[in-house]
């Protein structure tokens, strides 16, 4: 440290109390430096440092507005200290405001007002329709900052645009849950035996500013049963070339053999797949049943070996050799089809199989005959 340095702390040393005096009775001010910078109304000058008393020339005050008012537009909001002492004019600046005008869900500010933040008493801004919505024409778009700077009341002058009336789904259902106004959905369903094609819901979507369903209507599709199984030693009574929900078939044996089970049976739905309600029946040789009911047994039925029914089930497709016992037995056809599968060309081969079934039964007659003959 040099010798210069130390002085001026010397000096204040040496003058001791009396400093503090001297400061408040001398002007700090130097030639050319500006005071306090003035009061503006409802406003408040930023200052770096808030013990500052004096500003040289050139140098800037900018005032920030108090709380609950804001800038008016346009108007300066500084000061500069002038090379007469003097701050430069200012007038005020600050007023009272409204918020920024409410944000409402079916209109939007229209856009001259969206970069405002000053917003006077009286003033009125104005909306536009969101998209999706129709003006009610009878209503106003307007609001308006009343005395109390608060906004008053804006009414609903947008209405939700609806979608078009749905419709009607032949064998099916339109379920509207609220409406048919934009945003709304509305779902659909079936009749039981009817498989639902397509979506299952729509809702109302803007499309270009209109608004429109999201989704076509679905179709409702008869939902079929698998061909129903064809049984040995019998037939279907007046087959059908498809069965739908609820139809039934009925079974019915051939001469000299006896219905086990139920005789009908009848295309139910599950899973949106038809199925039959059980298992077709079974035809049993009336001998066979016999053999278990010693009262009412034919002593010469007893030996025919050769048109013996093999007990397992089976399904018959083609004609057997009567006389031959069928030891390969058919596994049952699963019942679980897709009902979509086709429908044609199932008459011809389920009519040639009765028919085949009935040529068997004539045969294995003939055979039980003869062989009565030969015996007696
Ligand atoms: C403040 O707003 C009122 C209306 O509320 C207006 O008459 C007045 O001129 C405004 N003052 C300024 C400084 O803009
Ligand atoms: C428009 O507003 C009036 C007044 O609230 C109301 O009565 C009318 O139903 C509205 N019109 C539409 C289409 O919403």
């Amino acid at each position: 440290m040099g010798p210069a340095r130390r002085s001026v702390p010397a000096a204040l040393r040496f003058l001791g109390g009396l400093s503090v005096p001297l400061l408040l009775l001398c002007p700090p001010a130097a030639q050319g430096d500006c005071s306090l910078p003035p009061e503006v109304p409802n406003a408040h000058p930023t200052l770096s440092d808030h013990d500052l008393k004096s500003f040289p020339e050139g140098t800037t005050v900018t005032y920030k507005c108090n709380e609950g008012f804001v800038k008016v537009p346009g108007k300066p909001d500084s000061v500069i200290c002038l090379s007469n002492n003097q701050w430069s004019e200012v007038a005020a600046f600050c007023n009272r405001s409204c918020d920024v005008p409410p944000r409402l869900r079916f209109a939007s500010l229209k856009r001259s007002f969206s970069k405002q933040n000053y917003f006077p008493e009286g003033f009125v801004v104005e909306y536009d329709c969101r998209p999706g919505y129709r003006r009610n024409q009878t209503l106003s778009d307007k609001l308006t900052c009343l005395q109390n700077f608060i906004w008053s009341t804006p009414d609903e002058f947008c209405k939700k645009k609806s979608c078009p009336t749905p419709g009607d789904i032949t064998h099916g259902h339109v379920s509207v849950t609220t409406d048919i106004s934009y945003g709304a959905s509305i779902s659909f369903s079936c009749d039981t035996g009817y498989r639902l094609v397509g979506s299952a819901s729509s809702y109302c979507s803007l499309v270009d500013q209109a608004v429109e369903w999201s989704d076509p209507l679905p179709k409702c599709q008869e939902i079929v049963c698998p061909e129903p199984q064809e049984i040995s030693n019998g037939i279907i009574q007046n087959p059908r070339k498809t069965y739908v929900y609820q139809q039934s078939v009925k079974y019915q044996c051939n001469p000299g053999f006896t219905l086990i089970g139920e005789n009908s049976i009848y295309c139910t739905v599950k899973d949106d797949l038809g199925e039959w309600s059980g298992l077709p029946p079974e035809c049993k040789e009336n001998s066979q049943i016999s053999k278990g009911m010693p009262t009412v047994q034919k002593p010469s039925m007893a030996s025919v070996p050769s048109t013996k029914v093999p007990s397992a089930p089976q399904k018959t497709t083609t004609v057997n050799v009567p006389a031959k016992q069928t030891s390969a037995v058919v596994p049952r056809a699963t019942t679980h089809f897709r009902s979509t599968s086709s429908h044609k060309g199932r008459g011809t081969p389920s009519s040639d199989a009765n028919i085949a079934a009935i040529g068997h039964t004539c045969i294995t007659l003939t055979v039980l005959l003869m062989t009565l003959v030969t015996i007696g």
